[in-house]
């Protein structure tokens, strides 16, 4: 057990780990996110979660950013770096890989529909 001081936290990344998440390599995506989060010292302003299922096994490994509302589809290793480097240091949204964003009416699947 640990005891973050959560007043330094600024975003909270939930890191999808649930079965269909985890078989898409999710577990990679975990391990490479957080390792990169603490080499560019940002582990105090950014808090990670490993969750369950989030809904949208179809479109993971899902990674959500919050405050800001972004869920990300799809991710891999390299877009998780992406995330980290784009969208956690320069706050830029990686756009090839939002799913969705709290508020819009659309949901940007990567993935096809089933006929
Ligand atoms: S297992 Fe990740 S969304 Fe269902």
């Amino acid at each position: 057990m640990g005891a973050k001081d959560l007043t330094q936290v600024e975003r909270h990344i939930f890191l999808c780990n649930g079965t269909a998440c985890n078989e898409k390599g999710a577990e990679g995506v975990v391990v490479l996110l957080r390792q990169m989060v603490k080499e560019i010292g940002m582990d105090t302003r950014i808090h990670t979660t490993r969750t369950r299922c989030n809904g949208r096994c179809d479109d993971g490994p899902i990674v959500i950013i919050q405050p800001d509302g972004v869920w990300y589809g799809a991710v891999t290793p390299s877009v998780a770096q992406e995330i980290v480097l784009d969208h956690l240091s320069d706050n830029l949204v990686v756009d090839s890989h939002i799913l969705y964003r709290w508020g819009a009416s659309i949901i940007t699947s990567q993935v096809k529909p089933r006929p």
